[in-house]
């Protein structure tokens, strides 16, 4: 069955790769169906309520690929619960075996689309969002299936808390542009970055990433940092 279907929005990119082995078969199937975060009515999914009152915010993380800048935030921030989505499910039980060698209780996943689940969290329910490295997509006519899209930001505004933060990277220097000025069109999102260096380095509490090491793209790393006005 072509997995693509079961959104209403076209996915675009793989949702699956290479055959898993034995051992990440069977982390999908027991310790995901744990700490999977339940499909629920559109603005009905309260995130805190995943982690039985252990968290104090509730952090998301959009394509969060191998995982290893969510396993390596929720080693760091345990009284933040995170919770990742992802659709390719390689990059699920890569952040499933992270979760298990470390010994992580405060994550939570989504296997699937970033913007269904954005649907269904409720308004000003997020404390932080991480979008790291999304597929370029850099030819002119696939730019539509870029993840950010002043709607997607409009969506992302609504589960927002006041105050909160985003966070989004790129190496591929129109994507940097072009999300920069979607959020800034948006109105609510002001950017942090007061010289070169502040979207230029890493910041400081910044986890690489497997993309990012990469280096596929057409430019340095680009960080890109927001408060979320409300
Ligand atoms: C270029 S990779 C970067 C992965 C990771 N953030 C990193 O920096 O290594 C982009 C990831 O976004 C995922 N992705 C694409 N569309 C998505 C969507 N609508 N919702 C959630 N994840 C998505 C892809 O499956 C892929 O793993």
């Amino acid at each position: 069955m072509n997995e693509e279907l079961h959104s209403k929005r076209r996915l675009y990119g793989r949702a699956a790769g290479k055959p898993l082995s034995k051992r990440q078969t069977g982390r999908i199937e027991t310790l995901l169906p744990q700490l999977a975060v339940p499909e629920t009515e559109k603005g009905a999914l309260e995130p805190l309520s995943l982690f039985d009152g252990k968290a104090h915010e509730a952090w998301l993380e959009i394509g969060f690929g191998g995982g290893e800048h969510l396993a390596g935030q929720a080693a760091k921030n345990s009284d933040i619960g995170i919770i990742g989505a992802e659709p390719f499910l390689e990059g699920v039980a890569k952040l499933l075996s992270e979760i298990e060698e470390r010994q992580l209780a405060n994550v939570r996943v989504r296997r699937g689309d970033a913007r269904e689940l954005v649907d269904q969290l409720a308004a000003k329910s997020v404390d932080r969002v991480f979008i790291l490295f999304p597929d370029p997509w850099p030819k002119t006519r696939h730019r539509k299936r870029r993840l950010i899209q002043p709607d997607f930001v409009g969506d992302l505004a609504r589960v927002m808390k006041p105050g909160a933060r985003v966070r989004f990277a790129t190496d591929w220097a129109d994507y940097a542009e072009r999300a920069l000025a979607d959020f800034l069109r948006d109105g609510r999102f002001a950017w942090q970055a007061e010289r070169a260096g502040d979207w230029r380095a890493p910041p400081a509490d910044h986890v690489t990433t497997r993309y990012q090491e990469k280096r596929l793209g057409d430019c340095e790393p680009v960080f890109l940092d927001f408060v979320f006005r409300g």
